[in-house]
């Protein structure tokens, strides 16, 4: 399973990065906002420095001709770029040709088994399912990430399934057992993966019987 981490922030990434786990990174306009990116293209080449897997920039266009627009110039940041493009009509349309242009996409707000279908079909390299979003609203949103693993299998369809809008650690666990091919996740869920109280009470006794046995070790 490959991790991404889901933030714009620079110091976010690298501590997620140092750890050495992480595949890619995916930024939306909210993110960008939540940091006050003031130059786009810039702070996703930044991205792309620090990070050598799959870095996803949105566009903001919504009509075919913007998109592709916007698309090609975010694609030509860096080799790594995949261009996040909203799940509406004409995104679909764009996802297809640039598909066919050999640039990575990643279809994102995708809510439903069947938006998830088409984007498969025009070739998303990505499809972006929000599963928290969709339990905010009492929706399961497991049931979405089940639904689109087993439509792609039944058809063999080669869109890696990206768990996204994962709020907590149970989400992910969720995720990996169901077969989802990524997980984007804030910093916090991807340094809580790590904890276990019997691991930190374990440790400390480990280090306090090994200093005992060298107190020991000094007296004899
Ligand atoms: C990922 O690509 C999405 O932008 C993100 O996971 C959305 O998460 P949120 O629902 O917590 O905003």
């Amino acid at each position: 399973m490959k991790f991404f981490i889901d933030t714009a922030d620079l110091d976010e990434i690298k501590e997620a990065n140092d750890l050495g786990v992480l595949d890619g990174v995916t930024t939306n306009p909210s993110l960008c906002a939540k940091v006050g990116v003031r130059d786009f293209e810039g702070h996703i080449a930044k991205i792309c420095d620090i990070v050598d897997g799959d870095v996803s920039a949105e566009v903001v266009a919504t009509t075919y001709d913007e998109m592709m627009e916007e698309a090609r110039t975010n694609a030509a940041i860096a080799d790594n770029v995949v261009v996040k493009i909203p799940l509406i009509k004409d995104g679909i349309k764009a996802i297809k040709t640039l598909t066919e242009e050999g640039i990575k996409t990643n279809c994102t707000l995708c809510f439903s088994p069947t938006q998830a279908l088409i984007a498969a079909k025009a070739g998303a390299t990505y499809i972006s399912p929000f599963l928290g979003r969709l339990d905010d609203i009492s929706t399961d949103g497991m049931q979405l990430i089940r639904d689109i693993v087993q439509i792609y299998d039944n058809y063999g369809y080669e869109t890696e399934v990206l768990a996204a809008s994962i709020r907590h650690p149970m989400h992910l666990l969720e995720c990996a057992k169901e077969g989802a091919d990524v997980a984007t996740m804030p910093l916090g869920v991807i340094k809580s993966l790590l904890k276990h109280p019997l691991t930190d009470s374990g440790l400390e006794r480990f280090l306090a019987d090994w200093d005992d046995l060298q107190e020991r070790l000094k007296n004899e």
